[in-house]
């Protein structure tokens, strides 16, 4: 039966049969040079996905000889492979960068590094497993991004933090002694989207991952990643040296606390001489940080950098605070927190950033750090879990949703100055780059909970090795390889990720809402709680619907959050005359009557898209049934209960907003919609 368990290293054979023939005469005699552990995935990688892709099975040549047709090695394993490219071009590979070439009898895939070579070999699989040509390949990739990450929101107790997939996938119990095949699958799922850094624990962090004997468990987990490419960050709770050390105090600038960090770092280093450094959430919701001391983030994240400068690690250090005692717009505070700090971290921190100023909403602008700090690395975080969009439960696609802030522009220098260009440092000369998924990863069989939230996974790490793929792209990929490389079910399929997070946020967050969902848990809508004592976590304080219209006024005559963009960026949202529609409610505090483009009542328009969100939830179940007989019983099925349970949810949120904010605006739902059922 297919669980989804292989992801999108199924490996099924190839059916169309004149192309499995071209395909076998280029691959009649592969060889892959070098002997490391990662030459041996290598090979075993190969000779699983040749076996199932060509239906027969392969043995790969043990030497090189004239008569190999794919050669696959390291530059500087053989002639052949290093006169492939100047030592120029070589050299603009990097660590992870490589080359495909396709001569007439011969292909060869070649890089600096093995973990280079893995890359380019499952870049080569998934040429075949997608049916693509393979005679002409002349392909130089280099990734846009140094660290391709993953943060995972586990807990010790194997619970996840926001995960919908069952429980952890590490298993602290049974380490170090037990080496679980997911630890190796999951390594292998990475290295084929060139993910190569992990933060295995929460950002609400526990020290007890810090002491020695989870830190034997944490080697363990290094050791089985690092053939794969990947490297090991942890989580570090800033009062660390208080409830391990028996310190007194976390002060950064206090010399026993330096101290302190100094020697864990080492015992770190002890167990794994490649450890990537910490993640770090501090003075935020509740967690003990540098301003407990009455010190800056600065001298937090740099008195951790300093402990790690010689061991070459390096600090991840969030931006995503806020304060209960802060009145001022929660949207503002990581701005006003961060910008006066700009010049004052040390070389080996980057600043982490979520990519909208609230918090993972279905659409946000981009956050306003972005572009406002030339001076420090920012590094992208993304949330690949779907806490806001639609949990287990949703079909959501977030490529979209990812492209459409890497793709925005900050002004920050002048036009064209992109999201992406902030973080690739190539806007302000930075060396250290990357960006983040907050992992959707758990032990349930498929690893995601929803069959279709693995291409959240797949389309994080194709972003962060590639900001320019489009979304059809990564879906189109995913697609074949998970599925069916069926034409018409490629092409049906794929509309419905595309559209589908446009979709939901028609039936849960339309014209710029936000941050309406239940409280807590985050799941369905409850834009009614205004009873929180903690203002900023109340719906009510973010629709601000009241008898004259709804939106957060966020302009100048408002909580003036938009005056942290720069101007030409404002320009899109900052009259409401011309505002872009998608995010009026977000700036703007409109009136009921307002009369938008479409000619509607702000109010009727309303209306319109939560019904339109619903309707198309109906329109995505109609395309999916005429996929019946192009995907396996069982996946097809776990879709389509898994659609009908989406379109009581986009029911739910659609009644549960409109006859709540109705109470406000005192006007009926047009009768050409369907009507709420108030139960
Ligand atoms: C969200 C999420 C929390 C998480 C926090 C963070 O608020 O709901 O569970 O801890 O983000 O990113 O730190």
């Amino acid at each position: 039966a297919e669980t989804g368990y292989e992801l999108w290293l199924r490996y099924t054979k190839i059916s169309n049969t004149s192309l499995l023939q071209q395909y076998k005469q280029q691959l009649a005699s592969p060889v892959v040079l070098g002997s490391s552990p990662t030459t041996s995935i290598i090979r075993a990688e190969l000779s699983t996905a040749l076996k199932g892709l060509m239906g027969t099975n392969y043995r790969l040549a043990s030497s090189i000889s004239s008569s190999n047709t794919l050669i696959i090695g390291k530059a500087d394993a053989t002639n052949i492979l290093s006169s492939l490219a100047t030592k120029d071009e070589l050299k603009k590979l990097g660590e992870d960068g490589f080359i495909i070439k396709a001569k007439p009898g011969k292909t060869f895939i070649t890089g600096n590094t093995d973990v280079a070579v893995l890359y380019g070999v499952f870049h080569y699989l998934r040429l075949l497993q997608t049916n693509q040509p393979i005679t002409n390949l002349n392909i130089v990739s280099v990734p846009k991004l140094k660290l391709r990450m993953l943060n995972h929101w586990d807990n010790l107790d194997r619970s996840v933090e926001r995960g919908y997939a069952g429980e952890s996938i590490w298993d602290w119990h049974r380490l170090p002694g037990y080496i679980d095949q997911r630890y190796i699958d999951y390594a292998r799922a990475n290295a084929s989207i060139g993910i190569n850094a992990v933060a295995l624990t929460n950002v609400n962090a526990n020290a007890t991952i810090l002491t020695a004997n989870y830190l034997e468990k944490v080697k363990a987990l290094a050791d089985a990643f690092r053939p794969y490419g990947i490297k090991v960050f942890l989580t570090a709770r800033f009062s660390a040296p208080i409830e391990l050390g028996k310190l007194k105090t976390a002060d950064p600038l206090d010399n026993a606390v330096q101290q302190w960090w100094n020697e864990k770092v080492k015992e770190i280093y002890s167990f794994i001489p490649d450890f990537g450094g910490f993640v770090v959430k501090a003075n935020s919701e509740g967690q003990p940080g540098p301003q407990d001391y009455k010190r800056t983030h600065a001298d937090g994240a740099n008195m951790m950098a300093k402990a790690l400068a010689s061991h070459k690690g390096i600090i991840i250090w969030r931006a995503f605070v806020y304060a209960a005692e802060n009145p001022v717009d929660r949207h503002k505070q990581a701005y006003d927190d961060f910008v006066p700090l700009d010049g004052k971290f040390e070389p080996n921190v980057m600043v982490q950033v979520k990519n909208g100023a609230i918090d993972f909403m279905p659409r946000e602008p981009f956050h306003p750090l972005f572009g406002a700090m030339p001076k420090t690395p920012l590094m992208m975080e993304f949330q690949v879990t779907q806490e806001y969009t639609g949990q287990a439960t949703n079909w959501v696609f977030l490529a979209p949703l990812f492209k459409e802030v890497l793709d925005s522009d900050t002004y920050s220098k002048s036009k064209n100055s992109t999201v992406a260009k902030v973080i690739d440092g190539s806007l302000d000369n930075h060396s250290l780059n990357g960006m983040t998924g907050v992992a959707n990863i758990g032990s349930d069989i498929n690893w995601c909970g929803h069959p279709m939230a693995q291409a959240n996974w797949y389309a994080l790490g194709r972003l962060a090795w590639d900001y320019n793929l489009s979304s059809d792209t990564i879906a189109d990929e995913w697609l074949r390889m998970t599925f069916s490389n069926d034409a018409s079910f490629v092409q049906s399929t794929k509309q419905i990720m595309l559209n589908s997070r446009e979709i939901m946020v028609d039936y849960m967050n339309p014209l710029g809402l936000h941050h309406i969902m239940g409280t807590g848990h985050h799941y369905g809508p409850a834009p009614w709680v205004s009873n929180l004592n903690r203002p900023e976590w109340n719906p009510v304080y973010y629709h601000k619907a009241d008898s004259v219209g709804i939106g957060f006024n966020r302009t100048s005559t408002g909580s003036k959050a938009i005056e942290q963009y720069q101007p030409d960026a404002r320009k899109q949202w900052e009259n409401i005359a011309t505002a872009d529609e998608k995010y009026l409610l977000w700036f703007h505090h409109a009136s009921w009557n307002y009369k938008m483009k479409s000619g509607r009542s702000l109010w009727n328009e309303l209306c319109h898209q939560y019904n339109a969100g619903v309707d198309s939830v109906k329109w995505m179940q109609r395309e999916w049934q005429k996929q019946a007989t192009k995907v396996d019983a069982e996946r097809f099925k776990a879709v389509s209960m898994l659609l009908n349970v989406q379109l009581e949810e986009a029911k739910w949120w659609r009644n549960a907003c409109l006859l709540y904010f109705q109470t406000f605006s005192k006007q009926p739902i047009p009768s050409n919609y369907e009507q709420p059922d108030k139960t």
